[in-house]
């Protein structure tokens, strides 16, 4: 239910905006209080009687009230609302969203947002397709914006495709969910590990790898979002810092081990999604090692386990989720590595998968649990991913409990 919660409600001008009527009239019936604000454009498709009368509110669309002077302050907007819903979302007013262009009421009052943000686009097939959307639309979706996708089905022009506006219910519902998930954690600390580990040769040169950081800064930013205290432990990366997040920069596996086991006692939960070196070098030249005839050898030995430590260590209330990314023999591989390090849950991704794996937007996991549950996920953005992910945490934490 949405009782109390104030909803704004962005209609921009697309012929699915006769369909915003029916979710203003949703949102209103699940107790929201609710808001419109209309495109210019948008009034050709819908009154803004309409509007006006089944949001029990005046519509706004301009900047300022041409007879008394009253002036619309997108800022104050931002500040009131719980949740801002812009639907229909045409490819237009979706490219000014990604682009921070702000030449209507809609389009400043997103840029003044503090609260979660969805769009549920509506437009032609093609206009869908087309890259300039898609990159948009992934824009949006860094940006921290919600897009609910449109389902495939005969469209205005009488072409059939994706490109529909989502039903209102549906919208009413996303938005119903996402206030629940945002409570859900409330109250726990959870620990992320994220990034590469960086393991010096000599004073300029290390062994890395090509992990990103992305997957876990997602997770991190998910579990701030609903409400835990996130503590991110983190390799080299050059990735923004999600809002509400403590975090720890660490270069080598052994800072990352020694930051971990330091802090993870109070936690009720450690995501190990960095790619922790396996291996270091058994001595750190202390100058510059120069250039020889010779082959060189480097010995190295391998580093602590961290998720194995945590294994050993962890009580009965904590839990435990690492990450495996595999190449060949993946789910056993993965079977096995849940086992050894004794964790609740372990996420699988495979370098085989298109679109899974190092410095992509997207992910296509596989997620098992303890229990031997398998869950498989299609190719979906990072930050969906860390939804499904932690929303399976959750349920786990829920069993032990
Ligand atoms: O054994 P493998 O490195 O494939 O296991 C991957 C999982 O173990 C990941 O969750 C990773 O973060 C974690 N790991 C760790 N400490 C290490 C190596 C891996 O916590 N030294």
């Amino acid at each position: 239910m949405l009782k109390g919660k104030h909803i704004l409600v962005g209609v921009s001008g697309g012929i699915a905006a006769y369909k915003a009527a029916a979710l203003v009239r949703t949102l209103v019936k699940d107790g929201a209080e609710v808001r419109v604000i209309m495109t210019p454009v948008a009034k050709h498709f819908i009154t803004s009687l309409t509007m006006a009368t089944v949001s029990k509110h005046p519509v706004l669309t301009e900047f300022y009230n041409p007879e008394n002077g009253d002036w619309n302050n997108h800022v104050s907007l931002g500040l009131w609302a719980d949740a801002y819903v812009v639907a229909p979302a045409t490819a237009n007013t979706l490219a000014k969203m990604a682009h921070g262009i702000a030449d209507n009421l809609l389009l400043t009052t997103y840029l003044s947002m503090r609260c979660p943000v969805i769009a549920a686009p509506a437009m032609d097939m093609d206009m869908w397709k087309h890259p300039a959307t898609q990159s948009n639309l992934q824009t949006l979706q860094k940006h921290g914006v919600h897009i609910i996708e449109p389902p495939a089905g005969e469209l205005a022009s009488g072409l059939e495709g994706k490109g529909r506006m989502e039903e209102p219910e549906k919208i009413a519902a996303f938005i119903e969910r996402l206030f629940v998930k945002k409570k859900s954690l409330a109250g726990k600390t959870v620990l992320v590990t994220a990034g590469p580990t960086y393991e010096a040769i000599d004073p300029v040169r290390f062994i890395g790898n090509h992990s990103s950081g992305k997957m876990g800064y997602a997770l991190a930013g998910s579990l701030a979002n609903r409400g835990a205290q996130v503590l991110l432990i983190s390799g080299p990366t050059s990735l923004p810092v999600p809002r509400g997040v403590e975090l720890v920069r660490v270069t080598a596996a052994a800072e990352m081990y020694a930051a971990v086991i330091e802090r993870f006692a109070g936690t009720d939960a450690a995501i190990l999604c960095a790619a922790v070196a396996d291996y270091t070098p058994e001595k750190k030249s202390t100058h510059k090692i120069k250039r020889g005839k010779e082959s060189l050898s480097i010995t190295l030995k391998p580093t602590a386990d961290i998720a194995a430590a945590l294994g050993k260590q962890k009580q009965k209330n904590q839990l435990t989720v690492g990450f495996a990314l595999e190449t060949d023999n993946e789910l056993a591989n993965a079977q096995k590595k849940l086992q050894a390090k004794n964790l609740d849950l372990i996420v699988l991704n495979s370098l085989n998968d298109e679109g899974a794996g190092f410095g992509s937007d997207t992910n296509k996991i596989t997620i098992i649990k303890k229990d031997g549950t398998v869950v498989t996920c299609p190719v979906l953005p990072k930050q969906e991913v860390a939804e499904i992910i932690i929303d399976t945490v959750v349920d786990v934490m829920s069993e032990k409990v």
